[in-house]
């Protein structure tokens, strides 16, 4: 019996800090200031600077970074914010939150990434913004996005809570829209050891205010006055050190992630398709996502041999009961998809053989009919 495989290395991705992280959390301990310490400050701006941003504002996790962007930029009820059936139910969570309503559009068949051209389909008088979400680590087409965005004059926010470093035509997740909102849920390709997330932008005002509407709408002139109605919303010290010494490792990580996917798409049986990548872009692999015809079969198979899979995502939002009063039409692409991707085993420790394992498995199951197959 072969050694199994984790859907994630997490221990192996952490282990080798343990050192690192311990004398820096030791720092905090002796400073005592675990909220607004030195090391928040010092990760937002080596982050900002990593993502080719002007500012960065460390928050609470990913969901929040979302919803604080809309509120700063003033969406609310009678908004509608056009989202991508296709992703964590997070993005469409944050909208809801502020009182606007998500309108889920359709994804591209090759990369399950939001359709440019049904994004401009679905914009009408009360669409405020596009969140365009960067899924699996790649980023959605910025180019045809922003094209849309500005000939409607809309706000184009990026969601890459799984995209930390992806770039597209060289530009990097979290430089192209007005704001991005980033994760670093432990799983994330730089995750905290808890929860955290980041809102990075161009605009220097927006930023302040987010941070403001994260500090309880604390007056910028005075501490015991409140001019905005904030919430609580901070990244606090012990993670923000664990991330600056993370993100130092970050492309190197990413790195491992791409290498893996190639050996990936090299050894992988004919009935196993990978998930496209658009020329443009430069994905880092948060997740393997493939097509198959038999998931059922396949994912059998993987857990008898021991080794880690996931589905991202089975539902797709428009589908999933709690947002079902926002169900239009019905979304093919995405409903197709949903019966079909798996997510294999990703790390960036993943190594050849572990891959090649993976796909041995995979070769072993023979494509017959799927139950939920629409074929
Ligand atoms: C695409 C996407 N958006 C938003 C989020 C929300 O991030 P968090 O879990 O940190 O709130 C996640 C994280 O799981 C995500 O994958």
């Amino acid at each position: 019996m072969s050694a199994p495989v984790p859907f994630l290395d997490l221990a192996g991705v952490n282990g080798v800090l343990r050192e690192d992280f311990e004398q820096a959390f030791a720092r905090v301990l002796e400073h005592g200031r675990f909220i607004n310490g030195p090391e928040v400050g010092a990760f937002e701006a080596e982050f900002a600077d990593y993502c080719q941003a002007r500012a960065c504002v460390g928050v609470a996790n990913g969901t929040d970074a979302l919803e604080l962007i809309l509120a700063g930029l003033g969406v609310g009820p009678g908004d509608e914010v056009i989202v991508p059936a296709n992703t964590f139910i997070a993005t469409a969570e944050a909208v809801c939150f502020v009182g606007a309503r998500p309108r889920f559009v359709d994804v591209l068949p090759d990369t399950l990434l939001l359709d440019p051209d049904a994004t401009a389909a679905a914009v009408n008088s009360n669409t405020a913004a596009i969140i365009g979400v960067h899924l699996y680590g790649q980023m959605v087409d910025s180019d045809r996005i922003l094209e849309v965005a500005r000939r409607h004059s809309l706000a184009f926010i990026e969601d890459a809570a799984q995209a930390h470093g992806a770039r597209f035509a060289g530009q990097r997740a979290g430089s192209v829209g007005v704001a991005a909102g980033f994760s670093f849920y432990p799983g994330k390709n730089l995750g905290a050891l808890g929860d955290g997330g980041a809102v990075v932008t161009q605009d220097q005002a927006l930023a302040d205010k987010i941070r403001r509407l994260a500090d309880h709408g604390r007056s910028q002139e005075s501490r015991f006055h409140h001019d905005l109605r904030g919430r609580n919303s901070r990244l606090d010290s012990v993670q923000a050190a664990a991330l600056s010494l993370k993100l130092r490792g970050l492309d190197q990580a990413n790195t491992g992630r791409v290498r893996a996917w190639e050996h990936y798409v090299d050894r992988l049986p004919a009935h196993v398709r990978p998930v496209a990548r658009h020329p443009k872009a430069e994905a880092v692999y948060h997740l393997a996502i493939v097509e198959v015809d038999h998931r059922d079969a396949v994912c059998e198979a993987l857990t008898s041999a021991g080794i880690g899979w996931g589905l991202h995502y089975k539902t797709p939002c428009h589908l999933d009961s709690a947002y079902a009063e926002f169900r239009a039409d019905p979304l093919p692409v995405v409903e197709r998809a949903a019966e079909r991707i798996l997510s294999l085993p990703m790390s960036p420790t993943l190594s050849p053989e572990q891959v090649t394992r993976v796909c041995e498995v995979l070769d072993t199951v023979r494509p017959g009919p799927s139950r939920g197959s629409t074929e």
